[in-house]
């Protein structure tokens, strides 16, 4: 493998992220200008213009002539033109000149550039890691999925990882138009038979923070980061026998995909992701030709038509290109989702069935245990007990101190001794550096109640164990009881067969979808805690800068990690489907999930220990083989969508944003949000309580047997009858559609959700769709 010349020297990623961003939010000097995304009428350029660039920028030109200070030339001001996806231009106006804009005639839409996260643990709130995919290895060989592109929009990647090794795979398929971007670090050998593009996006990220470092930064595909080349490993990377992180999680690593191509589509630095350079990315994707858009990250948004991302995905879409999304790591409260349009499949995280267990053997003879990753020299002895302190006190409100936050612990204090650190507001490995700089020989990381029992492992750099809330009680019990209070660490290596499993991860957001109660999000839980994968060898697997290990697969948590699983899932759906469309892929993935765990129990919620809800898990877990074989699917056809949006109190201008190809109007063919054809049910009794009666319309598709003949169950309710018309689905042929309607009968308001399932079962298929019931009270 190549060695990267620079890959030996530390970056400081985090603090260089920090002065970035306040920079920006501390510019406030007047007529500033700012970047935004100015989305036109395609069909309404008048004819004296020949094209539409030429139109869009006399449209910028005008305000600028108009602006009483005009000091820059009009090429300076449009950073990026859009085609495909989104029909329009970034560009830099000041605040008065963007109102101005959009009163103009054939402006539909004008909003602000906006930044983006990445959805990894590995953010300050989290710093993560996980299994490998063994149990989908049977299968996805076999299948001829040579011919499907998943384009990853993320940090780049590292082209000489073995996940992206092209040995056996056939020519780069024909309809592929995308290109090898070449720059520092990055030449247009590092594209290979697996990585078939890689571009780079930063005019936008330039505009708002300034130009890019290039002795700090790579300003090409190549990953600096680590999260890019993990997330395209994860949905395409071939397979990497004897792959583990510092001997955890040993085995074969792998793709979802492994016979798919992957598009890398750099939109993050190290300062950020920005929305016009998410557009620019996704409309280039889409003209190249990829069937897949895996994208983990996501942006706060209060509306469909003010999320360029959204507005983008729905162009997508329209192309028939698959978009999944990260749902967002801002679980376990409520309403916490990001991308939340019914046209993306939205993504939630999950637990495996293997960990890496490692315990406490306290003082007083007893056990509390947890999971690490720690490898390395200063073991501590297990005949040996090290006094333990804990910094906070029994009370639930944590100080400064019980969270080892950088520079509070006082090395008279904690030199020589375990320290129980309590998570939060720190990275999890952080907390440990700052242990060990005191002068501490271990730690014990305790999950407080945001978190309860969701273990994730981390690569520690001193020997720490990672326990939950009520071993958390039980150690500080000890600790603050004891006067000699001590302890020592040990570690177990990698375990498999965990139960229960899959369990959702505290962090998966979760619902209800804030924008429309009546579509159920997210749509699935995947994968997402502890994955190991491929790694960019520029980064320490913690991400610290002091940290000088360097490795190859890297193990990671957050709903980064789970949409990965999704996009490579549904490149494999498309490859033995070619002819499915994404809402078909998105069905079969949605009606075959699984609530159950590996006990036969439902599944359930890290951060309660209790049975998880669709507000949680969505439709379910992933369960690839079955969806590779659903029986029936939901379609939704483009205008169905824009009929959705057409019920979702939009102006004609904002419906507009979705109308970009087709001329497109609303034609009222959905009485309601939840009329639209989901692969879910999702209801809404108004507080008026005059309406007892309402019914819901779908229609299924046979992709089964020809004749088949599937019958209804459905769960009981305590707030409704529920009547299903036709309770029988007969059908003679493939592709057949049939319809039914469910109709809810009101026998007394809940004060909280109701949850159930319709399926259609015809002895070899179960499709099955989350039913949600909501009551909304007056306030
Ligand atoms: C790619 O894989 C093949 C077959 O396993 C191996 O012979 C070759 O050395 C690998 N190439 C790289 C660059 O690792
Ligand atoms: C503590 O855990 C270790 C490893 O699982 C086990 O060998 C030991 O017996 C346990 N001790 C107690 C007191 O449970
Ligand atoms: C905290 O500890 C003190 C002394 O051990 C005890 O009296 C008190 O009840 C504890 N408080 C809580 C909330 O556990
Ligand atoms: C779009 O359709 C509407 C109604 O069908 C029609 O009135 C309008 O002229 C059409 N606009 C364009 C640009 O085709
Ligand atoms: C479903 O409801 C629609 C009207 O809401 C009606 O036209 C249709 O006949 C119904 N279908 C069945 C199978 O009952």
């Amino acid at each position: 493998m190549a060695k990267f010349p620079m890959a030996k020297k530390g970056y400081p990623f985090i603090l260089t992220t920090c002065l970035l961003f306040c920079m920006v939010f501390s510019s406030n000097a007047q007529n500033v200008k700012k970047t935004y995304l100015i989305q036109m009428d395609h069909s309404a350029m008048p004819k004296t213009f020949s094209n539409h660039l030429d139109w869009y920028s006399s449209k910028v030109n005008l305000e600028l002539s108009k602006s009483l200070q005009p000091d820059m030339n009009n090429e300076e001001r449009i950073i990026y033109t859009y085609h495909n996806v989104f029909h329009g231009v970034a560009a830099k106006l000041s605040k008065e000149e963007a109102e101005k804009l959009e009163a103009e005639e054939g402006v539909v839409n004008i909003f602000p550039d906006t930044k983006y996260q990445l959805h990894t643990t590995r953010s300050p709130t989290f710093l993560g890691l996980e299994p490998e995919h063994s149990s989908y290895n049977i299968w996805s060989e076999k299948l001829a999925d040579y011919d499907v592109i998943v384009g990853v929009l993320d940090t780049g990647i590292w082209p000489e990882s073995e996940s992206f090794n092209d040995t056996g795979m056939r020519p780069v398929p024909s309809h592929w138009k995308g290109a090898c971007e070449i720059g520092r670090g990055f030449r247009k050998d590092h594209c290979n038979k697996k990585i078939v593009g890689a571009r780079v996006f930063y005019h936008g990220y330039e505009a708002s923070l300034g130009k890019i470092n290039e002795q700090k930064e790579y300003k090409s595909p190549r990953d600096q980061d680590g999260h890019g080349t993990h997330t395209a490993a994860t949905v395409a990377g071939s397979p990497v026998h004897g792959a583990n992180l510092l001997g955890y999680a040993s085995g074969t690593a792998r793709g979802m995909a492994p016979g798919a191509r992957i598009a890398a589509y750099k939109v993050c630095w190290i300062g950020g992701c920005f929305s016009s350079d998410i557009l620019s990315a996704v409309d280039q994707a889409v003209a190249d030709g990829v069937n897949v858009l895996s994208i983990s990250l996501g942006g706060g948004i209060a509306s469909y038509y003010r999320d360029s991302l959204a507005v983008a995905a729905f162009g997508a879409m329209e192309k028939g290109v698959f978009v999944s999304c990260s749902a967002g790591n801002s679980g376990p409260d409520p309403a916490s989702l990001a991308n939340v349009s019914p046209w993306i499949t939205t993504v939630g995280a999950s637990t495996m069935d293997r960990d890496f267990p490692a315990y406490a053997k306290l003082g007083n003879g007893k056990n509390v245990t947890g999971v690490s990753l720690y490898k390395g020299k200063s073991m501590l002895s297990i005949s040996k007990q090290y006094p333990l302190v804990y910094l906070g006190s029994n009370s639930s409100s944590n100080d400064a101190r019980s969270l080892c936050l950088e520079g509070t612990l006082d090395p008279q204090v904690v030199s020589g001794k375990i320290v129980i650190c309590d998570r939060g507001l720190s990275p999890r490995v952080q907390k440990g550096h700052v242990v060990k700089s005191a002068g501490g020989v271990g730690m014990i990381l305790t999950n407080t109640a945001v978190n309860g029992e969701e273990l994730v492992a981390d690569c520690h750099l001193l020997p720490a164990v990672t326990i939950g809330e009520k071993e958390g009680k039980k150690l500080k019990n000890y600790v603050l009881t004891s006067k000699k209070a001590t302890a020592t660490l040990a570690f177990l290596g990698t375990r498999l067969g965990i139960r229960p499993s899959p369990v959702v991860a505290a962090f998966s957001s979760r619902g209800p979808n804030f924008l429309t109660l009546e579509i159920l999000k997210p749509d699935l839980v995947a994968p997402g805690v502890n994955i190991l994968a491929a790694w960019s060898e520029l980064v320490a697997p913690s991400a610290l800068v002091t940290d000088q290990r360097r490795v190859r697969f890297n193990i990671l948590s957050g709903t980064s990690m789970s949409c990965p699983h999704v996009s490579g899932i549904a490149a494999l759906l498309k490859a033995r489907h070619p002819e499915w469309t994404p809402a078909a892929i998105k069905s079969a993935l949605m009606t075959t999930a699984y609530v159950h765990d590996n006990t036969k129990n439902p599944l359930r919620d890290a951060s309660s220990d209790e049975p998880s809800s669709p507000y949680d898990h969505g439709a379910g877990h992933i369960n690839p083989v079955s969806a590779l074989d659903p029986g029936l699917v939901y379609e939704i056809e483009p205008q169905d969508y824009f009929e959705f949006l057409c019920t979702q109190h939009l102006t004609q201008n904002q419906l507009r944003g979705f109308a970009q190809y087709s001329n497109r109007s609303c034609t009222h063919t959905l009485a309601s949000p939840g009329d639209l054809n989901y692969p879910a049910i999702s209801l809404v009794f108004q507080e008026k309580t005059s309406i007892s009666v309402l019914t819901v319309h779908r229609t299924v598709t046979n992709v089964g047997p020809p004749i088949s003949k599937y019958h209804v169950i459905v769960s009981p309710f305590k707030g409704v009858f529920v009547k299903v018309e036709p309770e029988i689905l007969s059908f003679t042929r493939e592709h057949k559609k049939l319809s039914y309607n469910v109709t809810f009968t009101t026998k007394s308001r809940q004060t909280t959700p109701e949850f159930g399932s319709l399926v259609w079962k015809d002895g070899l298929h179960r499709v099955r769709s989350p039913i949600v019931i909501t009551w909304l009270s007056p306030i």
